[in-house]
């Protein structure tokens, strides 16, 4: 069967001929574009020196921004980019007060760890965090979410995709109810920006925030901002820094005069380097389009379950096309070990305790690498169990 994704991409992507390479929703394969980007980025600093920045470098979180828009619905302007998702949720949390009555921040307890600690930290503003509780690993129950944000919520960050079960929430109920209440809703999109279509602007998400490492093939470092262009003038974030200035190169004394968006939640100086390798990912990704690498997701993906399902293995995943993202989590016995086997034998996947073996396959990778991978994980685990079985014997 011919596969023209494959056939078109394998070759711009050198780590897929050395390895069986599927991990990520981790660390995306590194495009050779990338390679000519940074280098373009060597040459512009060795040859231009500080001129580079009235050359392109200044402006490059806008137009890196500009670039992102369209894989996630987000009109240009948009965007803002900052060194990881972490600090952009920083960015957002100092937007607001948290002294009065509204000054709940609710999610669920199965966001990532990030999403959890930064907000924790409000508390000392006078925030006060709802953590919902989700006793299934794999799905957060909506109602119970739901019912938790009410008048007195200022904020919901929520992961579109939960990064230990690849489950798609239901990001269009969360940010209805909170509309419906004046809270405003942080889309986390890391987990998803890339392998599934995202329409930030039909969805009405208030926030987004995410990063290139994974889906996008972007490199570290490349962390992104969206503000709801309507609400972002509206907005004084207090954690900046002096290139959110509408007059940077004033150097006028404070209190600030805020820049328009999306420069007025930018901080100090722009991280360059990650500008530039982040761009050749998202031209790809723009170039192939989400709708063609969500359709090759989702028929790799359910290849993926039917192996591990006739193998036996639990999966922590949903099987329902329409519920899963890019990844397939599979939870086997002594499952960091096996991991760590499979890396050793050239299958490149990670592992999460309490959830297992993350497996993803990308627009670059094959129906053939699905089979080697789930042959080697069938003869690891009877490798493990027939030395399980013979150690219970002694
Ligand atoms: C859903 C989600 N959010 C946030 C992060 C981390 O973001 P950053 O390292 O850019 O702060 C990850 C990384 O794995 C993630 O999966």
């Amino acid at each position: 069967m011919i596969d023209p994704l494959a056939a078109r991409w394998r070759r711009e992507f050198p780590i897929v001929s050395t390895c069986t390479y599927l991990v990520s929703h981790s660390l995306g394969a590194m495009p050779r574009r990338a390679v000519e980007s940074v280098q373009a980025f060597a040459d512009s600093w060795m040859t231009r020196g500080v001129r580079a920045w009235s050359e392109g470098w200044w402006e490059m979180g806008r137009t890196v921004g500009d670039l992102l828009a369209p894989i996630i619905g987000a009109p240009p302007g948009s965007i803002s980019m900052h060194q990881n998702a972490s600090v952009a949720q920083g960015i957002i949390g100092s937007c607001f007060r948290y002294d009065g009555p509204r000054r709940k921040i609710v999610m669920s307890s199965l966001e990532f760890p990030t999403n959890i600690y930064v907000f924790e930290g409000f508390r000392r503003y006078g925030a006060e965090i709802v953590v919902v509780p989700s006793p299934d690993p794999v799905r957060q129950d909506l109602g119970q979410l739901l019912e938790a944000i009410d008048e007195t919520t200022r904020l919901v960050p929520l992961s579109l995709v939960l990064f230990r079960s690849s489950y798609i929430q239901n990001a269009r109920a969360v940010i209805e109810k909170a509309h419906e209440v004046g809270a405003h809703v942080i889309l986390d999109i890391y987990q998803a920006a890339g392998v599934i279509p995202i329409d930030l602007t039909a969805l009405g998400a208030d926030f987004a925030v995410g990063g290139s490492v994974k889906w996008l093939c972007g490199g570290p470092g490349a962390g992104y901002l969206y503000v709801r262009p309507d609400l972002a003038p509206t907005l004084e974030p207090a954690f900046i820094g002096w290139s959110a200035h509408a007059e940077p190169f004033v150097f006028e004394a404070a209190p600030i005069r805020y820049a328009d968006a999306p420069e007025r939640f930018q901080s100090g100086t722009p991280n360059v380097p990650a500008l530039y390798s982040a761009r050749a990912g998202y031209e790809i990704v723009a170039e192939i389009g989400v709708d063609a690498i969500r359709a090759k997701s989702q028929r790799l993906t359910r290849h993926l379950i039917e192996r591990a399902s006739e193998a036996g293995y639990r999966i922590n995943t949903p099987t329902a096309d329409a519920e899963r993202a890019g990844a397939v989590i599979i939870d086997v016995p002594d499952g960091y070990a096996v991991t760590q086997e499979l890396i050793r034998r050239e299958v490149i996947v990670d592992y999460r305790p309490g959830a297992g073996i993350r497996m993803s396959p990308h627009f670059y990778n094959t129906d053939a690498e699905i089979d080697r991978a789930m042959d080697v994980l069938a003869d690891i685990v009877s490798t493990v169990s027939s030395t399980d079985s013979r150690s219970q014997e002694l």
